[in-house]
């Protein structure tokens, strides 16, 4: 139920004409950076110096395979793939943002070596032991069950395998009630992946991570009526109602930049 809640309304965000270019040049000011790569937009908080460790630390190389889990329209896993050499693998609740992923690799040319498939956090469908590296950008808040995320990522992933993901981490009385946020509020992941067989080298608040959600949030609010006319009314009111209630019950703990490995 709350699966379909989550796929529905990212479902109207990724459609299009969801590449809005007011929404977009708002994301690049206050979340991404005005220098994140061209071609590679997406709507987590990831920032390039965030992402270049990210990719660091999955350590791959040519024919290694990367899984990017909440992958969306998968910018950040295209340019670490495009960046390292590696096949890629993105999966995501929302069939529109798994479509628009495939266009996205056909345009960068990474066709050949990137493929994107509907699944969700508990279930992606990939076989066991199959990837030598996860990664996640803000979207494991809204796994319904982060246990079996995490279980799913030690399934996937073959031994010595790298889980690098950006998450917010719940204030749980804060969501208590609330559908989707409130369903498996996690304070700390930390001993949820040392339950699923991870070795934890690193779960570190991210620094600015509120006055950049808070900066962002505000403006895309602002814009309403310009977001509106370019994407409908659909998405907007997707995207606007998940920003009012976070600047309202304020439901995040912490922003967390995580680093892990398979045992
Ligand atoms: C904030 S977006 C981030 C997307 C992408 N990582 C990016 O950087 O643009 C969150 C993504 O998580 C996906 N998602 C939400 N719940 C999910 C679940 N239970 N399993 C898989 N994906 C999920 C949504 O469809 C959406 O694409």
């Amino acid at each position: 139920m709350e699966n379909n809640i989550v796929a529905a309304g990212y479902d109207a965000v990724f459609a299009e004409p969801g590449n809005s270019p007011t929404l977009r040049d708002l994301w690049r000011r206050h979340a991404s950076g005005l220098d994140f790569p061209d071609g590679f937009d997406h709507i987590s908080f990831v920032t390039i110096s965030q992402l270049r460790v990210m990719a660091e630390e999955l350590r791959l190389a040519p024919g290694r395979v990367l899984v990017d889990v909440g992958c969306g329209m998968a910018g950040p896993a295209l340019w670490v793939a495009r960046e390292t050499g590696a096949g890629l693998i993105g999966v995501d609740l929302s069939s529109v943002a798994v479509a628009q992923a495939n266009a996205r690799a056909g345009r960068l040319g990474l066709q050949d070596r990137a493929r994107f498939t509907n699944g969700s956090f508990a279930q992606t469908g990939l076989t066991a032991a199959s990837a030598d590296g996860v990664m996640s950008e803000d979207a494991l808040q809204y796994a319904p069950d982060k246990r079996a995320a995490f279980s799913e990522f030690a399934r996937i992933l073959r031994p010595g395998g790298r889980l690098v993901f950006a998450a917010f981490e719940l204030e749980p009385e804060r969501v208590a009630g609330l559908p989707v946020l409130g369903d498996d509020p996690v304070a700390d992941y930390r001993p949820l992946m040392q339950e699923a067989g991870f070795t934890v080298d690193a779960c570190d608040e991210v620094p600015g991570w509120l006055d950049a959600l808070t900066a962002a949030y505000a403006a895309v609010l602002e814009a309403g009526n310009a977001l509106t006319a370019e994407m409908g009314a659909a998405a907007t009111a997707a995207l606007l109602g998940e920003i009012t209630l976070t600047l309202q019950i304020r439901p995040y703990r912490r922003r967390v930049l995580a680093i892990a490995t398979r045992n």
